[in-house]
This record gives structure tokens, sequence and C-alpha cells, in this order.
């Protein structure tokens, strides 16, 4: 790359030549106009240690670089990619000029909460993604921007998130905060009328939030030590498809009659918890996951409550299997109610 722009601006050199400044300030230096019209070859002022390709000029490419600072951002950058480094820092100066930016990549890198600039991100009005997986970050950044669309942060030391932290966010739809060290949400996401998805797995949660977003469309809240859920708490979220509460401390003490018959539901895994008691579910549900129990009894009325020609339920998966339950626990008259099964794992 470097000597492709050499040779390309020995052709050029009559032009330097007649600029007032030395000539070859370009070879061994990175400031001023000779850089900047050296860059000129790859689609504008561009980094060293950065790859600004000359057919996509908005994109600048520093994954993977083993960069240990940020580096400079031209002002006209959308896209870029920093992900696989080494930084540590996000100071205020960094970002100064990228107020265009819409995907800011930075996930596996080594940044401390402590170490970005309280009001860094503040200027990025059009940022849509940011991925910030993989650090080393204890809360999340402050004066993120509202347009966001997509924020993950995913496998940090995060402990808690605020109601301040998310505030304004309107169009989020997806949020990544999986594998951190949350104890506490506390009505943090009640502001986000526009996320769809949010996974929350593989924290220290011992409830689940309370104020769920309206809109979500899958809630994974997997790997956790929840035990019990509030009365009624899927009863407003209309659009929900996919539950995932796996791996938790949930008894059926924990979880109120009506809990799960919810209409719109697809998917729901409860698997690897303390249920003894299959729980009443809508008839409108595909895939149950109950393997890893302490099941001791197969209720038909969980499925169904009532059975004719059409009602029945639609459930396509069950698993059982890890339970204190065989085969022979199946009546018989259960082929009426569950006769779209065709994957009962016991
Ligand atoms: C920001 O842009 C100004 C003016 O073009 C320039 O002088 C400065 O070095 C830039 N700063 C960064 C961090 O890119
Ligand atoms: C980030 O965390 C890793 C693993 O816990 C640790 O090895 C590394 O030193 C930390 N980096 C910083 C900058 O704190
Ligand atoms: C959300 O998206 C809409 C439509 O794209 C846009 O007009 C609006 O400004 C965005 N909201 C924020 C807070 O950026
Ligand atoms: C589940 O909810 C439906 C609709 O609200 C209701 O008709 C049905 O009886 C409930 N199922 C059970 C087993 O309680
Ligand atoms: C179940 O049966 C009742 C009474 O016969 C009927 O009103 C209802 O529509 C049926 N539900 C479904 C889902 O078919």
């Amino acid at each position: 790359m470097f000597l492709a722009t050499i040779f390309f601006f020995s052709a050029l050199l009559p032009f330097s030549l007649s600029h007032p400044r030395d000539p070859f300030a370009w070879l061994y230096g990175r400031q001023g106009d000779a850089f900047a019209s050296l860059q000129g070859a790859s689609g504008g002022q561009c980094p060293e240690e950065c790859d600004c390709p000359p057919t996509f000029p908005v994109a600048m490419y520093c994954d993977g670089r083993g960069l240990t600072a940020m580096p400079n951002v031209p002002a006209r950058i959308k896209y870029l990619y920093l992900q696989n480094n080494a930084i540590t820092s996000v100071p205020e100066s960094a970002l100064v000029n990228a107020t265009s930016l819409v995907w800011l990549m930075m996930h596996y890198n080594q940044l401390t909460s402590e170490a970005i600039d309280k009001k860094v991100f503040l200027k990025l009005e059009g940022l849509e993604r940011f991925y910030l997986q993989h650090n080393n970050l204890t809360s999340i950044p402050s004066n993120l921007p509202r347009s966001l669309r997509d924020l993950r942060i995913n496998n940090n030391k995060i402990e808690k998130v605020s109601p301040a932290d998310l505030e304004g966010m309107d169009n989020l739809t997806i949020l990544y905060l999986h594998d951190n060290a949350l104890t506490d949400m506390s009505t943090s996401l009640k502001a986000l009328t526009s996320l769809t998805l949010l996974d929350i797995s593989g924290n220290k949660l011992t409830k689940v939030p309370g104020a769920l977003p309206d809109h979500l469309h899958q809630l994974y809240l997997e790997s956790n030590s929840i035990d019990s859920v509030p009365e009624d708490f899927l009863g407003g979220l209309t659009h929900l498809q996919y539950v995932r509460m796996g791996h938790n401390q949930l008894t059926d003490k924990g979880i109120p009659p009506n809990t799960f018959n919810v209409t719109g539901l697809v998917e729901l895994d409860l698997s690897f918890n303390k249920l003894e008691r299959i729980p009443i579910v809508s008839t409108t549900l595909q895939h149950l996951y109950l393997q890893a129990n302490q099941i001791k009894e197969f209720t038909l009325g969980s499925f169904c409550s009532f059975m004719d020609v059409t009602n029945f339920s639609k459930l396509r998966t069950v698993r059982l299997d890890g339970n204190e339950i065989g085969r022979q626990d199946i009546p018989s008259e259960s082929s009426m109610c569950l006769r779209m099964a065709s994957d009962i794992e016991v």
C-alpha cells in the first residue's frame, strides 16, 4: 500500500515541488497538507495504521492491528472498525471530528470505564450501531447518543444499569448485556419503546427487571439466579415470541398460575430450574423446554384446559428429559391435546 502510493506520488512530484513547503515532508512527517493530499489516493486523509478503501471512502478499517490508542478519525468517516486491538482509553480528543459516525465497532479491546471520557460520545448524533462487547467496562458509558439502534456491551464487568444510562433511546431495538455482573437493573429499560431484543443472560440477577419494554419479541434471561417472577410479568408484552429462562432457580411457588399462559409465545425455555410441575402454557406455544427440572407428573391440563376438535395445543417440541417421569407417565389421551407434537422427549 505504502509503496504503491510512493509510485503514484512520484508522478505528481512537479506539483509538490511548486508547494512552498518541503516537498518531501510527506515522506517523514504525517502532519499537514502534504499528508492530506498524499492520502487523496486512498479516498481521503487516513491515519497510517488504518485502511480507507478508495472505493468506500466513508469507511476506516483499523481492526486487528495491535493498536493501544485511538487513531485520529477524519470527519467524513461513517463506519469505523476498531475491533480486536488493545485500546485502553477513549480521550475527549479522539472523536472530536468524527461527528458523521454511524457505526462504531470497538469490541475486543481493553477499555475500562474510567478511561472513557464522559462526553466523548455526546456529539455522535447519528450513531446507530455501537459494539463494545468483550472489554473491561464496569458501567455503561455516559452520554451515549440517543440515536442508537443496536448497542452491544455483553462480556464486560457491568454491575448496574440505571435509568439515566439508557434514557431517551427511542430507537434502540437491540440491547446485548449478557455475560456481565448485573445484580440490579431497576427500571432502566422502561424508556426503550422500540426495543425488540433484550439479552441479559449470564448475569447475577435474582429477579426479572421491572418495567420490561412493550415491544419485546425476544427476552433472554437464562443463566441468572432468578427464583420467582412477578404476577402477570408477560401480560402487556403482546409482541413477545421467545422467552428463555433456562439455568435459573425457578420453583413452582415462584411462578404465579397463568404467567406463561399468554398467547403469541412461540418458544419457552424453562430448562435447568427446580420446577416440580409443568406450568400452564398457552395452546399457541410451539416449543417448550423443561428438561433438567424435578417434574414428577405429566399434567395434561397444563397444555389443554379443554379439548375438542378445535381446542388443542400447537406444541411441536416438548422436552421433559432429565425429570422424574418416564414415557409410562404420559396419559393416552395426550394424543388428542398434543396432536402436533412430533417430538416429545422424556
Ligand atoms: C480535527 O480537525 C481539525 C481541523 O481539520 C484538525 O486540525 C485536528 O487535528 C483534527 N483532530 C483530530 C483528533 O483528528
Ligand atoms: C482487562 O481484563 C483482563 C482479564 O480480566 C485483564 O487481563 C486485563 O489486564 C484488563 N485490562 C485492563 C486495561 O484493565
Ligand atoms: C429515530 O429514528 C427516526 C427515524 O429514522 C429519526 O427521525 C429520529 O431522529 C431518531 N431518534 C433519535 C433520538 O435519534
Ligand atoms: C389459559 O388462558 C386462556 C385464555 O385466557 C383460558 O381460556 C384458559 O383456560 C387458560 N388455561 C388454563 C389451563 O388455565
Ligand atoms: C375452544 O372451544 C371454545 C368452546 O367450544 C371456543 O369458543 C373456542 O373458540 C375454541 N378455541 C380455539 C382456539 O379453537
